[in-house]
């Protein structure tokens, strides 16, 4: 039998993206990859198994190498870091992350507070500016925080920016660019290496083409 690749794929937004930019580097997927509930879709004809997983947890079954390799948002990356390669741009459900609050936000009391669900990232994020802040993770809808008065700030994605408009949110800082990235477990890459060598320098075509 021929090896298999266990790909790990982030349902929800990125997925779209990822399974488009597999199938124009030649990887035959399924229908039932876009259509169906299933948490395990196999895809023979590419030589692949797939495990659709929370984008933030794409991550951890690529470091525990249940899965060899996987997509996932350079958000998650920076948030933990995790005993994975990064091995390509996949360059992706571009967007970025960004404080925001609403509009006319002045300062008050000595740590304001501030929503994420990248609390790590957050925390550095001020640190490095030399402000003290407290930081309440939020798994989602981080945008409700300061409107409830939850907290005076959040850092988040901000894609194509309607979130913060239609609440009437401003942005106030830029904090750093974010594309997906294909990730590899490093034992996976010792044993797969052909396999994985191979996606990457397939993937990595389309990518330029894409970019011309
Ligand atoms: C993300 C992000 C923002 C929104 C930004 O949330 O956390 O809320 O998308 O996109 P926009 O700039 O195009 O409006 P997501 O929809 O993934 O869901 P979540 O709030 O549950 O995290």
């Amino acid at each position: 039998m021929n090896e298999l690749l266990t790909v790990a794929m982030p349902k929800g937004r990125i997925f779209e993206e990822a399974a488009e930019l597999l199938r124009k580097a030649g990887y035959g997927l399924p229908q039932e990859f876009d259509d169906s509930r299933k948490l395990i879709v196999d895809a023979p004809e590419a030589g692949m198994r797939f495990i659709l997983a929370k984008p933030m947890d794409v991550p951890t079954y690529v470091e525990h190498g249940v899965a060899d390799v996987g997509v996932a948002g350079k958000d998650t990356m920076i948030e933990e870091e995790r005993d994975v390669y990064e091995v390509l741009d996949l360059k992706i459900s571009e967007c970025y992350l960004a404080v925001a609050g609403l509009p006319g936000y002045v300062e008050k009391g000595i740590a304001p507070k501030v929503a994420s669900k990248y609390p790590n990232l957050a925390t550095q994020y001020f640190k490095e500016q030399g402000e003290q802040v407290e930081v309440i993770k939020l798994n989602g809808s981080i945008e409700l925080a300061p409107l409830v008065g939850l907290a005076d700030r959040i850092v988040d994605i901000v894609s194509t920016g309607r979130t913060l408009k239609e609440n009437g949110l401003v942005e106030l800082e830029t904090i750093v660019p974010i594309t997906s990235r294909l990730i590899v477990n490093p034992v996976s890459y010792r044993v797969k290496d052909k396999l994985i060598d191979e996606l990457v320098e397939r993937l990595a075509k389309v990518i330029e083409e894409d970019e011309q």
